[in-house]
């Protein structure tokens, strides 16, 4: 019971890279997902890299009745990680209510659970879109929440109000983990980010143009106040992020919280402009980018990076990989990408 985990969206892009990092520290996984936007071939790709396949059940985490079932058998977790989420910014704003309705929805009823089945630790995925435009970089978490800019980033914004809320409440502790922006993939190349049509993303639209898929890269602007006019943001591989929610559950199997909701940044501290991004991917992969620069991409911001000093402290937890690392790996997983499907 002590080492079991319950990880929601499973296997989604960081929630499957999480998996593996959690069994390869020895921790029991159970996934939870919908496979709303992922595969249940996952998990078999999961046991590919770690040898041990994660228990799976197709559970819809909005849905009360489906999940109070769930929970009636499985119950025996030490902690649940919460990924389970609709995360298209650009779609959540065409599209808020179901937004609200599915991320909010299923962090309530995941709540409700812990309380009736004890089960007492949570880490949640939250998302530096809380800050909005930073007044003062690098970001720290002591920096005021701002309006996010998507309904999707106020759902980040309301579910950590609503884990505040309840961990006050209750017996359940929380650390919410603010992502900067997650790209890479596994080194083995057998899991990645699988977006669904056409990407919104920078880095799958960049390896879907290298691999002739698509035509050309746009870039959004290039009249920003930042040295080359791009906007710029945090990448942090995938890998990492995902190490950070095991020391997060390590910490609280230590029981060294200071107190019962904790936040941290979760970056490399260092920000790259979209143009650093296409540079370097050709640089490490030795491909040439199509791109051409056209208008802002409405409700971006210009730019954002973290200060991650209190998870490194703290959770004691660092970045290793840098953007050489993260953006060969990116390549990697593309080109395998077809290779994993049948
Ligand atoms: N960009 C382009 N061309 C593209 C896609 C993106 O130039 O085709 C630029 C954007 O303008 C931005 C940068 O690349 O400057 C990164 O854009 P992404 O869409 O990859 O990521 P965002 O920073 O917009 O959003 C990400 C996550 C959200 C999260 C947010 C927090 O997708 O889930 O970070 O800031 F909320």
């Amino acid at each position: 019971m002590k080492n079991k985990i319950l990880v929601t969206g499973g296997t989604g892009f960081i929630g499957s890279h999480t998996v593996v990092e959690l069994q390869n520290n020895g921790f029991e996984v159970v996934i939870v997902d919908n496979l709303s936007n992922s595969y249940e071939k996952v998990v078999d790709d999961i046991a590919k890299i770690t040898n041990i396949k994660p228990v799976f059940k197709k559970v819809d985490l909005k849905n009360k009745c489906e999940v109070s079932e769930f929970f009636k058998d499985n119950h025996d977790f030490f902690g649940i990680i919460h990924f389970a989420a609709s995360k298209a910014v650009g779609e959540s704003v065409k599209k808020p209510l179901p937004y609200y309705e599915n991320n909010i929805n299923s962090t309530i009823n995941i709540l409700e659970m812990m309380i009736k089945y004890d089960i007492n630790n949570v880490v949640f995925s939250s998302s530096c879109t809380v800050y909005g435009q930073p007044d003062v970089l690098p970001v720290s978490e002591t920096a005021p929440l701002k309006k996010a800019m998507s309904p999707y980033g106020n759902t980040k914004h309301i579910c950590e109000d609503i884990i505040d809320d309840t961990a006050a409440a209750s017996n359940i502790n929380a650390i919410n983990l603010r992502y900067f922006n997650p790209i890479g993939a596994h080194e083995s190349a057998f899991i990645g980010e699988y977006p669904q049509g056409t990407p919104n993303n920078l880095i799958p639209y960049l390896t879907q143009t290298a691999a002739g898929i698509r035509e050309c890269l746009s870039v959004y602007g290039d009249d920003y106040n930042t040295p080359d006019g791009t906007g710029i943001r945090d990448y942090i591989h995938v890998v990492d992020l995902a190490n950070a929610h095991v020391s997060a559950i390590k910490r609280m199997l230590d029981k060294k919280m200071k107190s019962k909701v904790e936040v941290f940044n979760i970056g490399t501290g260092i920000g790259y402009s979209v143009l650093d991004i296409i540079k370097t991917f050709e640089k490490v992969n030795g491909i040439k980018i199509n791109y051409k620069i056209i208008e802002r991409r409405e409700g971006d911001i210009e730019k954002v990076w973290a200060d991650p000093t209190l998870a490194n402290t703290e959770l004691g937890w660092h970045a290793k990989h840098n953007l050489d690392d993260m953006l060969r790996s990116s390549w990697q997983w593309e080109c395998r990408r077809d290779k994993n499907e049948g």
